[in-house]
């Protein structure tokens, strides 16, 4: 086993502060690649992603959440579009490998929550048969960006159950 990975893994955390530069085109290449290799329930891939860097649409689409300052700060934002027939664990995964990929190559991100999701499809022109509640806040990290203090665990006593719930 790495022990490398793991704490690689372990040490991801949500970074809100970002350098006010755009990403390489190479990076967020990268970062769509490993969502595109995300695996998915029956490997439907019911997933699309928004790409937004301009600064305007990134104002715009903060107003359709409630803690949405990275997104204003961030270099890019991919907004996670469910598809029909989609499942939120496979968003989740797929959050999940944007943040990892995005770590392993030096840039930092955020999940959002956008609380009014109907007002993302307007502001991205996404049907209305199409969820997309969620996205991930990127940018290369900010001199002194760290991760917000709140940031720790139940104890594993707390959260984990043997055969069965008790
Ligand atoms: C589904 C989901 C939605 C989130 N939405 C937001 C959000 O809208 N704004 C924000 O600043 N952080 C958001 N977060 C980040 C959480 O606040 C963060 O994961 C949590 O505080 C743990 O942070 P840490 O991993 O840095 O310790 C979200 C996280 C998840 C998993």
């Amino acid at each position: 086993m790495s022990r490398d990975f793991y704490d690689f893994i372990l040490g991801l955390r949500a970074i809100r502060s970002y350098r006010d530069e755009p990403l390489s085109d190479e990076d967020l290449a990268a970062i769509l690649e490993a969502a595109r290799w995300t695996g998915s329930s029956k490997n439907r891939q019911d997933w699309s992603f928004v790409v937004v860097t301009e600064k305007e649409q990134l104002m715009r689409l903060a107003e359709c959440g409630d803690f949405t300052d990275p997104v204003r700060r961030s270099a890019a934002t991919i907004v996670i579009v469910q598809e029909p027939g989609g499942y939120e664990f496979d968003s989740g995964r797929v959050a999940q490998n944007i943040m990892l990929a995005a770590k392993a190559i030096g840039v930092a991100s955020c999940p959002i929550t956008f609380h009014r999701d109907s007002d993302v499809r307007t502001v991205l022109g996404i049907p209305d048969d199409r969820r997309a509640r969620y996205g991930i806040a990127l940018g290369y990290p900010a001199e002194d960006a760290a991760p917000a203090r709140m940031g720790g665990r139940k104890p594993r006593e707390a959260i984990v159950h043997r055969e069965r719930y008790s």
